[in-house]
């Protein structure tokens, strides 16, 4: 049986960008374009079989090894800390993540501030690093409602054109990290499908450059 890479795609817009560098890589299966409701693809000739998966799930299915590879955002990987290598850096889904609060916001650093975020482990790894004393509200969507209902002070979020931000009156007070997208591996799948990994790899740089 031949061997093939298994790749966990992030659904969405930024899982066509990502495809289409599959693609120009060489690892292109022409089906994916024919159907949108279904979610495993396979070009045999190409070794390459494709998983369309949840933006914030592709790590974990590298991580357990059901996908090879896969495209999945720095945030994702600092928030989870899954146990995979980072491979690149591919330069797509830019964006950044920050501490944001309503315009007039002032800070006192003698109270604990009341934090609203979906990502529990960047926030607490960086007020921790500030020596901040934090009470976390762990929400999973509309993160930038909490601070205008005063159900927290500040939001940690992602900014990626400061829309959402503007349309709610609030302000980026500081960038934490900045994000992109990034290629990751499963560990062992690196060591015994390293030639199909490395072809993905150069097809990626070779793309870069053209
Ligand atoms: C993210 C984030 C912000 C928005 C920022 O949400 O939570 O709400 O994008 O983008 P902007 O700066 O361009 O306005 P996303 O659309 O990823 O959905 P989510 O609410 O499910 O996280």
């Amino acid at each position: 049986m031949k061997t093939m890479l298994n790749v966990a795609l992030p659904k969405g817009r930024l899982g066509e960008k990502v495809y289409a560098m599959f693609e120009k890589a060489g690892f292109e299966c022409p089906s994916i374009k024919e159907n949108n409701r279904k979610l495993i693809f396979e070009n045999p000739e190409k070794n390459v079989r494709y998983f369309w998966v949840k933006p914030s799930d592709v790590a974990i299915y590298v991580e357990r090894g059901a996908a090879d590879i896969g495209v999945a955002g720095k945030d994702i990987l600092l928030e989870y800390e899954p146990d995979v290598y980072e491979l690149m850096d591919l330069d797509i889904g830019k964006c950044r993540m920050a501490v944001a609060a309503k315009k007039d916001f002032r800070d006192n650093p003698q109270r604990t501030l009341r934090v609203a975020t979906k990502f529990t482990n960047i926030t607490k790894n960086y007020y921790s690093s500030l020596g901040r004393d934090i009470d976390i509200i762990h929400l999973n969507g509309s993160i930038e409602i909490a601070p205008i209902l005063g159900l927290s002070d500040v939001i940690v979020d992602i900014v990626e054109t400061g829309t959402t931000l503007k349309e709610n009156n609030l302000d980026v007070v500081e960038t934490i990290v900045p994000i992109s997208a990034r290629l990751i591996a499963n560990k062992s799948a690196y060591k015994f499908k390293g030639d199909l990994v490395e072809a993905v790899v150069n097809g990626f740089n070779i793309a870069e450059r053209e």
